[in-house]
């Protein structure tokens, strides 16, 4: 039946070769690509994800393993077809049946998923896209993983429970490197790790942390809990938590609702350690987190920003505003296939902006107040709520107050591993030559 369905496949796309480079490119990061797959595994009512990267040059892998209800043969196969049809829940995190393989073989150039239904029984299936066989055969064939083709790394997370792992091989941005074994590459990798882990501890925060019922999971990445990363530094004592404001929608016929909840973080004094404060900035920090944080069926799409209705404001980027929505207004939100963004239907524009009216005034007098106000003083037990950190040894010396507590002061691998992420494959290499000779300096 698979050699059916791909020979089908194939009778409508006449070349497999030619379409598959275009199927690859849907706006994907490497982070946006494992949180669509952990969606899946989330629909899957996973309760655990694992999520390992290991470096190993060429043979590089990483890998999405959960503990959800798996896909017996026939439903994984269907699930490994580009527009894979299925019913869809009213608050489900699926939408066009392609993020399995778009996303994956956005990032990587062989893609395998394997899956356990059987709880008493550890029978494994698997199949596998790998696109060099696609353009060596310009066929879109499926391979069947038999038991020799399963590696361990696909073996191992489903020996002792159902569920699904997606392995994804020949990784794109390893391969891109002269040397895939070379320091560089490796830094590469960790530095996607870190990014990956503040991109999942925000877009699932809200699961994570335990908001959305029944549908609590945790994830580990190389064997570290994901902590939940809240935008809007709920436990601190002085954030502003804001009425929230609901707008019915009506699009095509399809009626609903958006939800803002808008919130005023402290200003940077009045935090509860400086610790917390540079915690809150967030992956683009404070500035560009400012704005809408859009969920769709709680899970978050887009984080910050203002969709065209501001403009990124220094005074005001102590406003954060949740804006959630259901996935049955996705045509009127205009959803992309990475579901990495979306646009504010024009007919809420007005009344958005009208809500958003005294947030603004709020975020921009805190923001001015706070500068004219003495810092909160952070001694060890002074802070109020139980999460909230104390804050580290050398701030609780008042004694230095020259250096600003907010700066993030980088180590020499951090620099290097920012300075590599922007550097295009050609200067990777060089980059690491002349690190290397500093540090040798260094020394
Ligand atoms: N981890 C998983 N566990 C169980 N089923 C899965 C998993 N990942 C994917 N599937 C199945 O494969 C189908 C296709 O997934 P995908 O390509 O991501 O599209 P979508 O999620 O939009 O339906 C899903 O609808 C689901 O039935
Ligand atoms: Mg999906």
């Amino acid at each position: 039946m698979g050699q059916m369905a791909a020979e089908q496949n194939n009778e409508l796309i006449p070349s497999a070769r030619r379409l598959v480079t275009s199927l690859r490119d849907m706006g994907y990061d490497f982070s946006a690509a494992v949180a669509d797959l952990v969606d899946n595994s989330v629909v899957a009512d996973a309760t655990l994800v694992a999520i390992d990267v290991e470096f190993d040059g060429d043979d590089s892998w990483v890998r999405i393993a959960d503990n959800g209800c798996g896909m017996a043969t026939a439903q994984l196969k269907e699930s490994m077809r580009y527009g894979a049809e299925r019913d869809y829940d009213a608050d489900d995190l699926g939408k066009f049946g392609l993020g399995l393989k778009t996303a994956s073989l956005s990032q990587c150039q062989r893609l395998s998923v394997a899956s356990r239904t059987n709880p008493k029984r550890a029978e494994i299936t698997a199949f596998c896209w790998d696109l060099a066989h696609i353009q060596k055969t310009n066929r879109w064939e499926l391979i069947p993983l038999d038991r020799q083709g399963l590696g361990p790394a696909i073996r191992e997370p489903l020996k002792d429970t159902c569920g699904t792992v997606v392995l994804w091989q020949k990784l794109d941005r390893i391969l891109g490197f002269k040397h895939p074994y070379g320091e560089a590459a490796r830094k590469c990798l960790s530095a996607m790790c870190r990014e990956l882990e503040e991109h999942l501890a925000m877009v699932f925060h809200r699961f994570l942390g335990g908001e959305v019922s029944g549908k609590r999971f945790k994830i580990l990445l190389n064997g570290n809990e994901v902590k939940p990363w809240d935008p809007y530094a709920r436990n601190e004592p002085k954030t502003n938590s804001l009425t929230t404001v609901k707008l019915p929608v009506e699009h095509n016929g399809v009626k609903g609702e958006i939800v803002l909840a808008p919130f005023v973080l402290p200003h940077e004094k009045q935090f509860s350690s400086p610790d917390a404060h540079t915690r809150m900035s967030g992956p683009r920090r404070w500035n560009h987190q400012q704005g809408f944080y859009i969920y769709r069926a709680n899970r978050m799409i887009q984080s910050g920003g203002w969709c065209n209705l501001r403009t990124l404001d220094e005074h005001t980027k102590l406003a954060r505003v949740a804006l959630r929505f259901s996935p049955k207004l996705d045509d009127a939100f205009k959803i992309n296939v990475s579901k990495m963004r979306v646009q504010l239907p024009p007919q809420l524009h007005d009344q958005i902006e009208r809500a958003l009216g005294p947030v603004i005034k709020i975020a921009q007098e805190t923001y001015r107040k706070g500068a004219k106000q003495p810092a909160i003083t952070h001694q060890a037990g002074t802070t109020s709520g139980g999460d909230v950190a104390a804050p580290p040894a050398d701030n609780a010396n008042s004694s230095t107050p020259s250096r600003p507590s907010t700066a993030k002061l980088w180590t020499f691998e951090e620099i290097e591993e920012r300075i590599q992420e922007v550097a295009r494959s050609d200067e990777k290499p060089v980059i690491a030559r002349v690190f290397e000779r500093l540090r040798g300096r260094l020394k």
